[in-house]
């Protein structure tokens, strides 16, 4: 019989190689358009001098995987109860399928499989799990069930785009990293995945190739790309995409994978850390289920505060307040200098 569990986690890259360092900040230290005011810890915010101390943020760094790493363990244990027929991972495409020759505010991935190999690039650093750079990860799709997502969406005036095979790389890394999260311990992860990518950068995805532009060379208004799906869109997208699984034959995990502010997209804070008001501001209306101030969110100020990969978190709310579902668990992880604050959720069935 259909059932829901609603799951919200972090793919953030900076938790997966052997040592663990503020990496987005040590590139903007070197970037010759940030002021010299900034480019030492006396010109920082108190918390960021803290997270920094005398060994460049490396101590932090590691407490912070461990505490994200705790909370995504627990919300393998949730999966596993569950038994899910299959996932849907709501993440961002980076410049890795929606680039120069097609751009869709959402695409549902209907791959039979797809062969992944993460740390193939001459330029990874080791990895935490100490796996050889040929290292291959074989995820299974579920094509039966992206089709009914998007077959019940686009029939509902909700016209995403799907695909049966990757345009560029074989899988966005908001995938790969959540299944690569999601089975942390490496005991297997055999549950197939429905990936469904969202356009969660917009303006910004062309002209800074799905990273962080320098402050030597910003992006003028010029560079801009038409903008991403809206907040209140993403909302209604992901409360359709529950209605439809509620309707039908299968067990569905419904996961939104991305941390929340940026540093690296907060141009008001020169790139140097989150917009952790903002942030806090939208958990507490997470926390009390008051989804509506959620769905009220402009664009205009996601943008504005770093928060583009939520868009994300949007289509899940959107799902969680259609099944009327307060989370019962959610963690807020704080930081300045690893790029982005993270939050890890669980809304059970
Ligand atoms: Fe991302």
């Amino acid at each position: 019989m259909a059932d829901i569990l609603g799951l919200g986690i972090t793919h953030y890259p900076g938790l997966t190689p052997l040592k663990a360092r503020p990496t987005s900040l040590l590139r903007l230290l070197q970037d010759t358009g940030l002021p010299e005011r900034y480019r030492t810890p006396e010109g920082w915010p108190e918390t960021m001098r803290r997270e920094w101390a005398d060994d460049a943020g490396a101590a932090f760094a590691e407490q912070h995987r461990q505490t994200i790493v705790a909370e995504i363990r627990k919300t393998r244990a949730l999966l596993d109860d569950f038994k899910p027929d299959f996932i849907v991972v709501w993440g961002d495409d980076q410049y890795e399928n929606f680039r120069e020759d097609a751009v869709p505010g959402f695409c549902v991935l209907a791959y039979d499989s797809v062969e992944v190999q993460p740390w193939a690039r001459p330029d990874t650093p080791p990895n935490y799990w100490k796996e050889p750079p040929d290292k291959g990860f074989h995820f299974r799709g579920h094509r039966d069930g992206a089709k009914y997502l998007a077959s019940r969406l686009i029939e509902r005036d909700f016209d995403v785009a799907y695909a049966y095979r990757p345009l560029h790389k074989p899988l966005g890394h908001a995938f790969t990293n959540s299944m690569l999260f999601l089975d942390w311990d490496r005991k297997g992860l055999d549950v197939p995945i429905v990936p469904f990518s969202v356009n969660c950068y917009g303006r910004r995805l062309i002209g800074m190739k799905g990273y962080m532009e320098t402050l030597a060379t910003p992006l003028n208004e010029r560079d801009f790309d038409p903008p991403s799906p809206s907040p209140a869109r993403c909302f209604d997208l992901g409360a359709a995409c529950a209605r439809a699984l509620l309707e039908s034959p299968w067990r569905v995990a419904l996961i939104a994978s991305s941390s929340w502010s940026h540093a690296f997209l907060t141009r008001k804070h020169w790139y140097l850390y989150p917009d952790t008001p903002a942030d806090r501001t939208l958990f507490t209306s997470l926390q009390t289920g008051d989804y509506a101030a959620w769905r009220a969110t402009p664009l205009a100020a996601v943008e504005d505060s770093g928060q583009q990969e939520m868009l994300n978190w949007f289509c899940l709310i959107g799902a969680m307040s259609e099944l009327k579902r307060k989370p019962d668990s959610a963690v807020f992880i704080e930081t300045c200098i690893m790029n982005s604050n993270k939050v890890i959720a669980t809304f059970g069935a």
